[in-house]
């Protein structure tokens, strides 16, 4: 056996010489949710960034050269209006449906059209063009939206969207890059094994439901998530709820993507018992960032505007920046 390894692992890297091996996070890094602002990259604790994919490359080129890994946010089942690719949806017959009522500039999409497979495609390779080290796909769960479910004459199905959600996993890691699970947490025991990891809103919220993640970052997957509201307000529930789970939280006041963030660290804030519920030793994991950070977002306007924010006390939805593109002149 020993002498057949090294013949195994050239053979392997030449079948996948065309695709550069991606970037797998673990569980115990730390992130940031930043889609709503600038950030300021110098003060940024986080190893993780999660930005919208339309950021400018420039930036994601100095978030690397500070070393962090780049998360690319886009929505896979639904549009916003303003996106620069819109209008090659709306040629798609069939696929572009009605306004999703939390989110006016959103329409949802009917993913079960073959169109929309080069359209999702080309985002993927916009993201790895511009260096991103993973997408995360928003928007899966309109089986269980009203504007779906009770609205549509044959609407998306759970197995519609494990489908999709599959569909997605294998692409983008054809394409050789990560791959984030949001909104559709109930179908992890069939679309796990597709994502690199899952990103999460206010599961602190529903009791044991963090807890539902558990086997997928048992399989050395992290879970980035995000509670809102008042840190030291919420406290005793991540004890609770966070406890051996080994979901790596953080903590924003609002649902404004800034930067401000705390990071949520279970020794630090609750005491020793915690159990982080991942292995510590084997992993490059957060242990090294403990610090409390609480920081002001950097106040310069960017060339970008929040278009709309949640107002109802359901968090499944964040805010959603869209990006002025700037046309590139050669
Ligand atoms: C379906 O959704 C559209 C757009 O949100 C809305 O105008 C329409 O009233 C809805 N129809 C039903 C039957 O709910
Ligand atoms: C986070 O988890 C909760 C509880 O399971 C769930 O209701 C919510 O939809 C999840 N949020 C996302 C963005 O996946
Ligand atoms: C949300 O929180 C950020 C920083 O924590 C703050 O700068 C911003 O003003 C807040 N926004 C709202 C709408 O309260």
């Amino acid at each position: 056996m020993k002498f057949l390894l090294p013949f195994v692992t050239v053979a392997s890297l030449l079948f996948v010489n065309n695709v550069e091996a991606r970037w797998k996070p673990v569980p115990g890094m730390t992130w940031n949710y930043v889609l709503g602002a600038k950030v300021d990259i110098t003060i940024e604790k986080a190893q993780v960034l999660d930005v919208d994919y339309q950021t400018d490359p420039k930036l994601i080129q100095q978030y690397h050269n500070y070393g962090k890994r780049v998360v690319c946010y886009f929505s896979g089942g639904t549009i916003e209006k303003s996106r620069d690719d819109y209008k090659y949806y709306t040629a798609v017959d069939g696929l572009v449906r009605n306004t999703y009522g939390d989110w006016p500039d959103e329409k949802w999409l009917d993913f079960r059209k073959e169109g929309i497979k080069p359209l999702i495609i080309n985002r993927m390779k916009k993201a790895i063009s511009s260096k991103c080290d993973a997408i995360e796909v928003d928007n899966l769960d309109g089986y269980q939206i009203s504007d779906v479910k009770d609205n549509w004459s044959k609407p998306l199905t759970k197995e519609d969207t494990i489908k999709f959600a599959q569909w997605l996993g294998n692409t983008a890691h054809s394409l050789g890059i990560s791959i984030g699970l949001k909104n559709i947490p109930g179908l992890i025991s069939s679309v796990g094994p597709y994502f690199d990891f899952a990103i999460n809103e206010s599961c602190i919220r529903y009791k044991n439901e963090c807890a539902m993640y558990r086997n997928f970052i048992k399989s050395g997957k992290p879970v980035f998530g995000i509670t809102y509201g008042s840190f030291s307000g919420q406290l005793d529930t991540m004890c609770r709820e966070l406890n051996g789970v080994g979901m790596s939280m953080i903590v924003k006041k609002n649902q404004s993507l800034t930067q401000a963030s705390t990071i949520f660290d279970g020794k630090t804030h609750c005491g020793s018992y915690f159990n982080y519920g991942y292995s510590t030793s084997s992993s490059s994991s957060g242990k090294t960032i403990k610090k409390v950070t609480s920081r002001k977002a950097t106040t310069k306007k960017a060339s970008k505007k929040v278009v709309s924010t949640k107002k109802s006390s359901k968090t499944k939805k964040v805010i959603v920046v869209i990006k002025k593109v700037k046309k590139v002149k050669n």
